[in-house]
């Protein structure tokens, strides 16, 4: 994206060169939209330094869960459970699976750094970060903000480890790229997806605890008020359409799909729209606001960049979701079913998808409901908040098991807290880490126990199945 390279290549220069590429693209009608748009803001010049561990100017505080004026969604101690996790759980060792015969050098770390955006170190408890670049917004900020309210949450729990993180939307590693003894010994990376040519190891995304460039809370709030949304318009008396709003010019497949849009010519039921970030923050987000849109039986999944962060919220919406075909997966998504939680859509015949899926739905409305049903459930449980932590739980465990040195904390490294992070952000930055803060919860916690890894048999299995369902539709799609 030519508007994100400019950008990136702008923050690094002066406020007011921001400020006029900010005015310069919204005459150009650059369009910002929706979810992978390019929000053009000048605050993250404040974040610039935050690692790098001199003072600060603005006033320490300290977080404080019942301070009722910023907080309202510190999750609490007693929130989970010592119940089973999630199936998506057993995934972790999918991702470890290439170091778990071998173990992980420090070799193997320090050969992904040259992909990484930062290093995290934790050693008893405390975290320490080397950065290594910037990513695009405050993507790591807000990552980092996350590991430490997980260490709040379990003291004394997280063992100490050491791993390289990417920021960036595609995946970086290549199966095929790696060859002789490297292939014996691959690098080891987090990144948000994964990719099945691709190998690394995925880690939520840094929208969980907010995406302040876009306006879009904490996902523990989002859910709540999506949840409460979803009681206002019923599934019968939600529009008859399949509806998208996002930023098409991302990639080839979404400017593909605005061929389906409804025009004078054809109506393939689909009722797409471009959503202009620039107007939007003018309008103070009247319209991207996630809890509104779920106003039609049918919402479109697609994939921008690589994996788009707006799935979670797409199928939240007791919709049934249309996903055309993604290549790219995030922590959670392998465990989702075609017809069980979502209608799978080819990527190369997507109006003619939409538009039988659309009537099918309509004719079929019960099945259609309870897949929307489905699919929002899937996401309401398995994805609470409590949950993404003990994800990161079980995957620093299980991580941290593989390691076959001793973390140690570099040179470069800074040591970075709650206190410290909040202290450096202003604004949306500010209100929206403050909204997701963990008050520390003693030693009640007791993580979900964690499902076994899949046999290669049932792995086999799991992907065949979908495969077959997948080809049952398309088959339909073709008849119909
Ligand atoms: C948190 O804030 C409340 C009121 O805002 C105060 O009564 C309490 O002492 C504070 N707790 C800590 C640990 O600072
Ligand atoms: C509580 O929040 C208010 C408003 O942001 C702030 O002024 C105050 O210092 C906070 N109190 C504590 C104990 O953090
Ligand atoms: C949290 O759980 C502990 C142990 O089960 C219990 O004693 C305590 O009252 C709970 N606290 C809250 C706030 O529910
Ligand atoms: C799709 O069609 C609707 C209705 O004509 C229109 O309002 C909307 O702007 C169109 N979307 C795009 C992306 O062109
Ligand atoms: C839906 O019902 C209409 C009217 O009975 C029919 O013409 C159409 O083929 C049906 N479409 C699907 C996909 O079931």
């Amino acid at each position: 994206m030519i508007f994100i390279n400019t950008f990136r290549a702008m923050k690094r220069s002066s406020a007011s060169t921001i400020l006029f590429l900010f005015f310069i693209i919204l005459l150009a009608g650059a369009l910002c939209f929706w979810i992978d748009m390019s929000v053009i803001v000048a605050v993250p010049l404040s974040l610039r330094n935050r690692f790098t561990g001199r003072p600060r100017t603005s006033t320490e505080f300290s977080l404080n869960c019942s301070n009722q004026s910023t907080t309202t969604s510190c999750v609490g101690a007693n929130e989970s459970s010592a119940m089973a996790c999630p199936g998506f759980f057993r995934w972790i060792h999918e991702d470890l699976r290439p170091w778990k015969d071998t173990g992980i050098s420090r070799d193997m770390l320090e050969r992904a750094r040259k992909h990484a955006h930062f290093r995290l170190v934790i050693v008893e408890g405390k975290a320490y970060v080397e950065q290594y670049s910037k990513p695009y917004q405050t993507r790591d900020v807000f990552t980092i903000w996350g590991i430490l309210q997980l260490l709040n949450l379990y003291p004394g729990k997280i063992p100490d480890l050491e791993l390289m993180f990417r920021c960036g939307d595609k995946t970086v590693i290549q199966k095929h790229d790696i060859q002789g003894s490297d292939a014996m010994s691959p690098a080891v990376l987090f990144q948000y997806c994964g990719h099945s040519t691709a190998l690394n190891i995925v880690f939520p995304d840094w929208t969980f605890w907010g995406w302040a460039e876009t306006n879009i809370k904490p996902w523990k709030i989002v859910l709540e008020g999506m949840v409460e949304g979803n009681k206002k318009i019923k599934w019968q008396d939600r529009e008859p359409y399949a509806y998208w709003r996002g930023n098409p010019h991302v990639s080839p497949n979404r400017e593909d799909l605005m061929k389906c849009n409804v025009s004078d010519k054809y109506d393939w039921l689909a009722r797409l729209y471009e959503q202009n970030w620039g107007k939007e923050r003018e309008q103070g987000y009247k319209h991207s606001k996630l809890e509104d849109q779920c106003t039609h039986r049918y919402k479109i999944y697609i994939e921008g960049n690589s994996w788009s962060v707006s799935e979670k919220y797409i199928l939240a919406c007791d919709s049934m979701a249309l996903l055309i075909k993604p290549e790219y997966y995030d922590f959670f998504s392998r465990s989702m079913e075609p017809m069980q939680h979502y209608w799978p859509i080819r990527a190369s015949n997507k109006c003619k998808d939409i538009k039988f899926a659309v009537e099918w739905g309509n004719n079929h409305s019960v099945d259609a409901q309870a897949i929307g049903k489905a699919g929002s459930k899937f996401i309401q449980e398995n994805l609470k908040m409590e949950y993404v932590y003990e994800y990161m739980f079980h995957l620093f465990k299980e991580y941290a098991k593989l390691l076959r040195f001793k973390p140690k904390i570099p040179a470069g490294a800074v040591e970075v807290s709650s206190e410290s992070t909040a202290s450096s952000l202003g604004g949306l930055w500010k209100m929206f880490i403050l909204e997701s803060v963990v008050k520390s919860p003693g030693d009640a916690l007791v993580p979900c126990t964690a499902p076994p890894p899949y046999d290669a048999h049932t792995l086999q299995d799991l992907f065949q199945r979908k495969e077959n369902v997948r080809r049952q539709v398309e088959m339909w799609g073709d008849e119909y």
